[in-house]
């Protein structure tokens, strides 16, 4: 590794010290709900509805909102207590459209979650996670060729968009993803593999930290289950080890049905520049990144002025570019295009695109880049 990039990479070891699936919102998030709340007004104030009156506006949102979503409440408490919840997440999105003005921020189908429902339920616990004291550290590769543009999802390489479910498993998706984009690059097939068999089977343990593990539906970090894959001798497809969304079941890993191998994996440095070029030159990298703006998010392009670079949940990067972005403070480059886990109704058909430059909510922290065994050797 060049010396230069040294300081930067082990800030980002230090940064990587909390992970978790989790979007969280504490800071940000308000108290009751005020009726004359001027944020309120300006989510409701281009809706057909009268913008006078805010409750009805928040009641026509909410409706809106059940029926989108496929929302029901077993009581009228419970229904009168998630409109309560919903309104103080429109004021917040109003907050967020505020600090981050180059995306639109609105109602997801998070709306009806106090953050702390969100973490707890989404999520996972909140433990310590380190990269592996012994994870190998990426060559540093050419950067001069790299093209403005580039999507693995035209390549082929992108399985359709998955849905975690109320499980803090964010890690295995982005295990997988990186690792079906490597098996892709190494053998010219695209197979969708099992994030169930990393929630039931992988328990790796961070080698420094003893009680920091891969556990299921609780969290776990992606350079650990990369780990795990080696070991274990690889993953299975996604349809012989289907999601179940739960970690209550025993691990049924069949080893004669393995479907992908890592060759290795290591950590990219912290520079956006070699970042770009692991990617177009390895495939998709798993990213950890701070989500407290995606629970918000609609679409655009998310440049937060403030975002935390405490990392709480997995993701993949699959591609960067500039289309359709009109920056609006130009030291920002373009985007990242991020591919989520929580289903194609999230997001821009369930992708994310945050703004490259500064490190913006954590999202060049932790970057891990795998490489699959090609069909040749296996
Ligand atoms: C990782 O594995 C790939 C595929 O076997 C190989 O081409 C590459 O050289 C390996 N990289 C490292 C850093 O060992």
């Amino acid at each position: 590794m060049a010396s230069r990039f040294l300081p930067l990479f082990l800030s980002s070891l230090l940064i990587a010290t909390s992970f978790r699936c989790s979007v969280a919102d504490a800071s940000l998030d308000g108290g009751a709900f005020g009726s004359d709340d001027p944020l309120i007004r300006q989510v409701v104030d281009h809706d057909e509805v009268s913008g006078d009156n805010e409750l009805l506006s928040a009641d026509h949102h909410f409706t809106i909102f059940k029926r989108k979503f496929g929302k029901s409440y077993a009581s009228q408490e419970e229904h009168d207590h998630r409109f309560s919840v919903f309104k103080a997440n429109l004021r917040r999105a109003s907050r967020h459209q505020k600090l981050d003005p180059s995306a639109v921020h609105g109602v997801t189908q998070f709306s009806d979650l106090t953050p702390r429902e969100f973490r707890n339920r989404f999520l996972g616990i909140n433990r310590r996670l380190r990269l592996p004291s012994d994870a190998h550290k990426a060559p540093i590769l050419p950067t001069n060729d790299l093209p403005t543009d580039f999507d693995w999802r035209d390549h082929g390489a992108v399985a359709p968009v998955k849905n975690q479910g109320s499980c803090g498993s964010c890690w295995s998706f982005s295990t997988t993803g990186a690792l079906e984009g490597a098996n892709y690059l190494a053998t010219g097939k695209l197979v969708s593999l099992s994030e169930q068999q990393l929630v039931d089977c992988d328990h790796e343990c961070d080698p420094e930290e003893k009680d920091s593990c891969d556990s299921g539906c609780s969290g776990g970090l992606m350079n650990s289950a990369f780990e795990y894959t080696l070991k274990s001798g690889g993953l299975m497809r996604e349809e012989d080890y289907p999601y179940t969304g739960t970690d209550r079941g025993a691990c049924k890993f069949d080893k004669s049905k393995v479907a992908a191998k890592v060759a290795n994996f290591s950590v990219v440095s912290l520079d956006e520049d070699q970042i770009a070029a692991n990617l177009v030159k390895n495939g998709p990298l798993a990213v950890a990144i701070n989500a407290v703006f995606m629970q918000t998010y609609v679409g655009g392009v998310s440049c937060p002025y403030i975002c935390s670079k405490r990392l709480d949940h997995g993701v993949l990067l699959v591609g960067y570019g500039e289309a359709g972005y009109a920056p609006i403070r130009l030291k920002d480059k373009p985007y990242w295009i991020i591919k989520n886990s929580w289903g194609e109704s999230w997001g821009e058909n369930g992708f994310y695109k945050i703004c490259r430059g500064r490190n913006i909510c954590g999202v060049d922290s932790m970057v891990s880049t795998v490489a699959a065994v090609s069909s040749g050797s296996k």
